[in-house]
């Protein structure tokens, strides 16, 4: 493989000579993808190595996506202390960003002072959308096809697997929706999807009763494809946090103070969507993660949770009071539209061995934990926020990878670290000050 020595790009004024057009790119085998790419961008041995990370699971990475040349690995921290409906649970989760982990095990255990975590799952149920156009009676289209549900429900059923695991279409809804370009017809497919996450499955059932909705409405299909507002596919979870627990040796406050200043947080996030989007991006920071450690689509839940938080005006996904016991009662419901089969969960050796340490049995398990987990994160940051603060925490793992792109050899990463957040001067050239001044 011809690669430079030297990065090249940072030098080349322009990358005009590169071409993005690689014909048949897609057919090539990994490595000889990988070589085009390095010759084309001027990789340094270095940065090849550093994609071609995956040894044994390169073949599973390649089958995952197109035009794969390697992975990028994420750290996986497990999160510890969780009890979850009486069990102990340890949370595996993939992130980059310093601080989640710690503050989804501080939470949880501030959780388990008073048992844990409590959970409930409204279902797993997904909505399958099939978009009707140029209906000449829309409304008289829509009882047609409430007429036929039956027929609709039955086609459904005939496409994969869904229903030999248990699953399957439960119901047919439809609607009409006034648009920008006139009224168009809505058909829903109702789909229990088991222990799947169950795009496939719904995916497959919309095109495969797109021809028996056309007739019904006399319109033409357009769309067919699941929607990740996943409103029938609730998780719940509730703690309740002693105040005495919420304040530590140092704290000048007590417990009562920090509870209700913690309940006037949630406040602001209820009144204020800038508050919203920050509060409801920590609950993520924990959700995401451990959908990513298992191999499941983060982008679903993100998408499903932050539209069904903007259902009625953006809001907090979590809620805090006080309870008639003083102590803080917390909660939170999103829709979690995770699997525990099929997909990247299946088939990645790391997702496998995440669901491993999770041990859960079965998607609504799996999709209470994930509540649990959004609730430990969201309670364990308004606490720090509304005393010592996040950078407290989040300055020491900071300086440490500042430490590390300084060169710090690593017996003096912590040293030249905490020398730095002291001084409350943490920038590489200090750091490197300091690794010349202590090696
Ligand atoms: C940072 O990634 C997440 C927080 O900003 C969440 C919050 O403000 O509640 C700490």
């Amino acid at each position: 493989m011809s690669v430079a020595t030297e990065n090249a790009y940072a030098e080349r004024p322009d990358r005009a000579g590169m071409h993005s057009r690689i014909p048949d790119f897609y057919t090539e085998d990994r490595g000889t993808r990988l070589e085009t790419v390095a010759d084309r961008c001027d990789l340094t041995e270095a940065q090849v190595a550093a994609l071609d990370t995956d040894g044994e699971t390169a073949a599973v990475v390649d089958g995952l996506s197109e035009n794969v040349v390697g992975s990028i690995a994420l750290p996986v921290g497990v999160a510890t202390n969780f009890v979850v409906d009486g069990e102990d649970r340890l949370v595996p989760m993939a992130v980059e960003e310093s601080s989640v982990v710690a503050a989804a095990s501080k939470g949880a255990k501030l959780a388990r002072h008073a048992g844990g975590f409590t959970t409930d799952v409204t279902g797993q149920v997904m909505v399958g959308q099939v978009h009707v156009v140029d209906v000449p009676d829309p409304e008289a289209a829509r009882v047609r096809v409430l007429d036929r549900a039956e027929a609709i429900v039955e086609t459904a059923n005939d496409q994969g697997v869904l229903v030999s695991h248990g699953g399957g279409c439960r119901d047919v809804t439809a609607r009409v929706v006034e648009t920008r370009q006139g009224p168009m017809v809505a058909v829903h497919l109702h789909v229990d999807t088991a222990d799947a996450m169950g795009a496939n499955a719904v995916n497959t059932m919309v095109e495969g009763v797109a021809p028996l909705v056309a007739e019904a409405t006399g319109g033409e299909v357009s769309l067919r494809v699941l929607s990740n507002l996943a409103d029938r596919r609730l998780a719940r979870a509730h703690c309740r946090v002693p105040p005495e627990s919420l304040v530590d040796g140092d704290d000048d406050r007590d417990g009562e103070t920090v509870r209700d200043r913690i309940v006037d947080a949630w406040a602001f996030a209820d009144a204020d969507e800038y508050r919203a989007a920050t509060h409801n991006k920590g609950v993520m920071n924990a959700v995401d993660a451990l959908a990513v450690a298992t191999g499941n689509d983060w982008r679903a839940l993100e998408a499903g949770c932050h539209a069904y938080a903007a259902q009625g005006g953006y809001s907090p996904l979590t809620t805090y009071e006080v309870g008639d016991d003083g102590t803080l009662v917390c909660g939170i419901e999103l829709p979690v539209q995770v699997g525990t089969v099929g997909g990247a969960t299946a088939v990645h050796p790391a997702a496998r061995a995440a669901m491993g340490i999770l041990d859960v049995d079965g998607a609504a398990e799996l999709a209470g934990t994930v509540a649990a987990l959004g609730l430990a994160e969201n309670l364990a940051s308004l606490r720090a926020l509304v005393s010592e603060g996040i950078q407290e925490g989040h300055m020491k793992l900071h300086a440490e990878n500042v430490a590390r792109q300084a060169d710090a050899p690593a017996d003096l990463v912590e040293e030249v670290a905490a020398r730095m957040v002291a001084e409350g001067d943490v920038r590489e050239s200090r750091a490197r000050e300091l690794v010349d001044e202590l090696a």
